[in-house]
């Protein structure tokens, strides 16, 4: 199947159009139609899709990654544009969550999560398909459903929070999924920001396809906020698997996108807004 991946949202712009913001989402064609991985966060996915040429409202179905802000604020701006479509995600999407930051021994928290009610978003035309387990989305098109924890260096973002019956838990991400794209090269995997790990959603798609050969690996990595440690046993494990092309974006930042180009050089490339993989 022909396969056209396109950054629509992103933090950085690497081409002549677009604008970046904190946030991601890709337009996928395919030849059996056109898909959206995530929203961003609402600021630039209108204005970008019209610069790319990206038309949003031949969307056939939505994917969100999981809960916070920057995947899924800009919803309701596909679906004023685009109407009644299916909405792929997990049932903790709608989680309240929380970001707490300790700077100078003051204690600020910021409400991170989804920014609309369910019963906006369904007014404006989401139809929510809500799944927890590995999914056929579309022929050749799977969710990951939720991913077990299995690595010991992938460990839970401590700033990160969900609010449960007026109650702040850990974060533990059970709606954290990616997308996969089963190509004649191999598995196309577009991650949200990997809060699950990058590693386990790797080993996790292994396991549930039994295929191993990744033609690409695109989107948000989270290797930003992980130790120098955690980061080199990340990219360890990921030299040992068989990935063609790592093309990451959002939640990576630079110091793991710079160690990634070393490890990968030409296989390695950065996910700006405008940035595109055909298959
Ligand atoms: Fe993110
Ligand atoms: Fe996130």
């Amino acid at each position: 199947m022909g396969i056209r991946i396109t950054v629509l949202c992103e933090n950085l712009v690497g081409r002549l159009v677009g604008s970046g913001e904190h946030g991601f989402s890709a337009f996928i064609e395919t030849d059996q139609g056109h898909y959206l991985f995530d929203t961003g966060s609402g600021q630039t996915i209108v204005a970008n899709s019209l610069m790319l040429d990206r038309d949003l409202k031949t969307i056939r179905k939505v994917f969100l990654s999981h809960g916070h802000f920057d995947h899924t604020g800009g919803l309701p701006e596909v679906l004023k544009l685009r109407g009644n479509v299916d909405v792929h995600a997990h049932h903790h999407i709608f989680l309240d969550r929380i970001h707490v930051v300790k700077e100078n021994g003051k204690e600020t928290k910021r409400f991170i999560g989804i920014p609309y009610k369910r019963s906006y978003l369904e007014f404006l035309g989401a139809n929510f398909i809500l799944h927890r387990d590995f999914v056929e989305v579309e022929k050749g098109m799977f969710l990951t459903g939720e991913v077990p924890r299995k690595t010991s260096f992938e460990k839970p973002d401590l700033r990160l929070f969900s609010e449960i019956d007026g109650k702040m838990v850990q974060d533990i991400f059970w709606d954290d999924q990616s997308l996969i794209l089963d190509t004649e090269k191999g598995l196309i995997l577009i991650l949200g920001c990997a809060h699950s790990g990058m590693i386990n959603i790797i080993h996790h798609v292994i396991n549930k396809t039994g295929k191993e050969k990744f033609y690409a690996i695109l989107g948000g990595t989270h290797l930003d906020f992980l130790t120098s440690e955690q980061l080199e046993d990340s990219i360890q494990s990921l030299k040992k698997m068989a990935i063609e092309k790592i093309g990451v974006s959002h939640c990576t930042g630079m110091r793991a996108a710079f160690r990634l180009h070393q490890e990968f050089g030409d296989r390695f490339s950065y996910g700006c807004v405008g940035s595109i993989l055909e298959v």
